[in-house]
């Protein structure tokens, strides 16, 4: 045979599998559907859980037992563990009529039991191999505990640092969160979703949820389709292009009606325009909660949930309560019952769960794929490649190995904060402390410790940070008496490593803060350290960026290493040691005030911009700069990269072609190291405002001291496109700006046309 004729027969082959498949699944799911009542469809849109693992809102299931016999249940999440699993799905399997499997979901949201760095901190590795590898991971080990949904990705832009789910996301860029998007789905899925190693993703919150007004969570957002479409919704549509299975909507309102209650967002745009095939899952009783909105009564807000593509309740039971009256009031059709089943069926049968109710439930599986040297290895790398050097005063990092060493600070022998926020499936006692973490890669160092401050001295504070377990213990002694203590073995070593931030519960869900300064407890600390006038390194946690502007401008170095997961402390020392020499970049701007906030890269620049500081009558502040006190993109090395020779290979490209943009990168310092090499661009003249500037390509390049790379971009027609005032994703002609650099205010500049 002819080779295009053999592969035209393997590609026929492969096409009529693929169909036959799909064509399997299609009369599996409808035969299926014709034999079920009415009330089994509807149990099959109910989601609910138990309680007992962190429940995020005022209530949990009732009657768990009886409904699960009863075919009032399609999914569950909150349990875990092959046997408490097996004791629910056995229920459904051996008491109910058709015996559907039940999916079970959960919020794996950095790590299963081998907790990584929090999401935002992982965004700051700007490494896609490495986030679809720890999603991977995640995977494998919430399958082999009986998991096979997660709740995530979380990809909801925020640029508002009081919004304590900034921790959750990948930060302010459409562009960098849409790659984050497609990595972690890749990550959980895989390649077949049966496979007993891979789980449905979930791509949450739709839509704009980063954008609550005032950064309080739950609160209201109100933005133009214009905006929606350019910035927020972005990596929703990654997610959902790179074939995520299900997508949750979202508690705030959009255009006036909550996402959950939404027709035009969950179905004209995420369905009808995108084409999403999954299902639709509430966010936590995001149903009932409609009508606190102001949408009317329980059986209203169900009924304006399912007729907008809404297929499965989480928690509040709105459906299983109310949609069978609606169907005999003809409020709803049966119809639009059996089409939201259908996609929770689908989905079950994508898992293999029809072949197999019980593929996720294998004992052996949960005690050999969790926690293994090799995840908790990997935990260790990512860590360390999600740390942000901001400030290395003097070159006083890294640290010798037999270094005389004040540890100090709250949370430098830590363990209760190490895993941070939303990991309530990893275990905070298998964390590593700092302390231990540094007696491990240095056991030479001379090591004296003090706490020297309360993470903060609010006892108000620290009662509702400690809900979900205790993250903040005031110590029995004054706080004067603790500061006096820590100044006095800093003045008896040689350099001072502070271990400062906030606490894992001060970020996250809920957790929204209108003042994000370092507490005032630890403040008062920094300042009295840096008093004695030895090198001060702070080593800072935190959920969210912070306004250190205060700090910034002492003499001491900064490593921001946000809550870095259950390796924290040997990662912290890897780096401040130089094992690893620092690459991470952040992926969300540094307000030098928090009266700045919404604060971005992207932003607009208005028709009196701010070019040379204060000027009456531009668009500027009194009292501080527009500049963020640290841009997008940012981090430093401790080696130095030059920048050189920016040149584009083609002046002037038409639509349809890729462009390429080449730069000189040289590591000009004193020690091998990563950077992240990043371009902007920024379209001259459109139909609708700018950006000033916009990501639209990174690469992470390897160095030795000395060497030079040419680092190549491909920028291709999309990347030049935007939706114009009509929402049609277009490029138009015109001059265009590119960028490369070692961050957002890069000023290495060539320029093209676009015919
Ligand atoms: C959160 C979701 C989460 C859900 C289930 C909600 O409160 O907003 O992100 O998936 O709870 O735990």
């Amino acid at each position: 045979m002819k080779p295009i004729k053999l592969f035209i027969t393997i590609l026929t082959l492969i096409f009529s599998v693929t169909i036959s498949k799909a064509q399997k699944k299609i009369a599996f799911v409808e035969e299926l559907l014709e034999k079920m009542t009415l009330d089994e469809k509807i149990g099959q849109l109910n989601l609910i859980t138990p309680g007992g693992g962190i429940a995020t809102g005022a209530v949990v299931s009732k009657n768990v037992e009886e409904k699960l016999k009863s075919g009032q249940v399609g999914g569950m999440f909150g349990v875990a563990g092959p046997e408490k699993i097996k004791v629910a799905q056995d229920m459904v399997m051996k008491n109910t009529r058709l015996k559907i499997p039940l999916i079970i979901g959960s919020d794996v949201i950095h790590g299963y039991k081998t907790t990584f760095p929090i999401p935002l901190a992982t965004s700051c590795t700007w490494d896609m191999e490495m986030i679809e590898k720890e999603a991977q991971i995640t995977a494998k080990e919430a399958t082999a505990d009986g998991i096979m949904w997660n709740f995530s990705p979380m990809v909801d832009i925020a640029r508002d640092p009081r919004w304590g789910r900034i921790a959750e996301g990948a930060g302010e860029d459409p562009y960098l969160s849409s790659a984050v998007a497609r990595a972690m789905v890749k990550g959980y899925q895989g390649n077949n979703l049966s496979d007993k190693n891979t789980m449905m993703a979930c791509v949450k919150h739709f839509a704009l949820y980063g954008a609550a007004e005032g950064g309080r969570d739950y609160n209201s957002v109100d933005m133009s389709h214009i905006k929606m479409f350019n910035q927020y919704f972005p990596p929703y549509k990654a997610a959902v292009d790179a074939g995520v299975g299900s997508v949750m909507s979202s508690f705030n309102d959009v255009d006036g009606i909550p996402a959950t209650g939404n027709k035009w967002l969950l179905t004209d745009v995420l369905r009808n325009k995108w084409g999403f095939k999954g299902f639709v899952v509430s966010d936590y009783t995001s149903i009932n909660e409609m009508i606190k909105h102001g949408l009317g009564n329980l059986q209203d807000v169900s009924v304006l949930a399912l007729k907008a593509g809404l297929d499965m309740d989480m928690v509040g039971e709105g459906f299983l309560t109310t949609l069978k009256k609606s169907v005999e009031e003809g409020k709803v059709t049966r119809e639009e019952i059996t089409n939201a089943t259908r996609l929770i069926l689908e989905a079950k049968y994508k898992l293999g769960l029809f072949d197999n109710p019980y593929l996720y439930i294998d004992k052996t599986r949960a005690e050999e794929d969790i926690l293994t040297k090799e995840h908790r290895d990997f935990a260790r790398k990512i860590a360390t490649r999600s740390f942000v050097l901001l400030k290395n005063d003097k070159q006083i990092l890294p640290l010798k190995k037999d270094a005389k060493i004040a540890l100090i600070g709250p949370l430098a022998n830590d363990q209760s904060n190490m895993l941070g926020t939303w990991a309530p499936t990893g275990d905070y006692k298998l964390s590593v402390p700092v302390f231990k973490g540094i007696q491990n890669i240095a056991p030479n160092a001379n090591i004296v410790y003090a706490k020297g401050a309360n993470i903060t001295d609010d006892t108000e504070l620290a009662k509702k940070i400690n809900v979900f377990g205790r993250k903040v213990s005031i110590d029995q002694r004054s706080p004067r008496e603790m500061l006096n203590e820590a100044v006095k073995i800093a003045k008896s070593a040689n350099i001072i490593v502070a271990v400062v931030g906030e606490a894992s519960e001060m970020s996250g869900e809920s957790a929204s803060m209108t003042q994000i300064s370092l507490p005032e407890s630890q403040k008062k600390l920094i300042r009295a350290l840096v008093k004695t006038g030895k090198p001060v390194v702070l080593v800072l946690m935190s959920g969210r960026p912070l306004v250190i502007t205060e700090e910034f401008k002492m003499p001491v170095s900064i490593l921001q290493v946000w809550h870095p997961g259950v390796e924290a402390g040997n990662a912290i020392a890897d780096v401040l040691f130089g094992n690893y020499n620092p690459s991470g970049k952040l992926t969300a701007s540094w307000p030098r005030s928090i009266g700045q906030i919404p604060i971005y890269y992207s932003e607009k620049n208005t028709g009196r911009p701010e070019e040379n500081g204060y000027e009456k009558f531009k668009t500027n502040y009194l009292d501080v700069s527009n500049t963020p006190l640290i841009p997008f993109g940012y981090g430093l090395s401790y080696t130095t990269f030059e920048y050189s020779d920016i040149k584009v290979d083609t002046k002037e490209v038409i639509q349809v072609k890729p462009l390429h943009i080449s730069v000189n990168v040289k590591n000009t310092g004193k020690y091998d190291g990563e950077e992240v090499v990043q371009l902007y661009i920024h379209d001259v003249v459109r139909s609708i405002t700018p950006p000033k500037r916009q990501l639209k390509g990174f690469k992470k390049v390897f160095l030795k001291k000395g060497e030079s790379k040419t680092v190549t971009f491909t920028l291709l027609p999309d990347d030049l496109k935007f939706y114009d005032g009509d929402l049609n994703f277009i490029a138009e002609p015109g001059i265009f700006e590119v960028f490369v650099g070692t961050n957002s205010n890069a000023t290495l500049k060539e320029t093209f046309k676009l015919k």
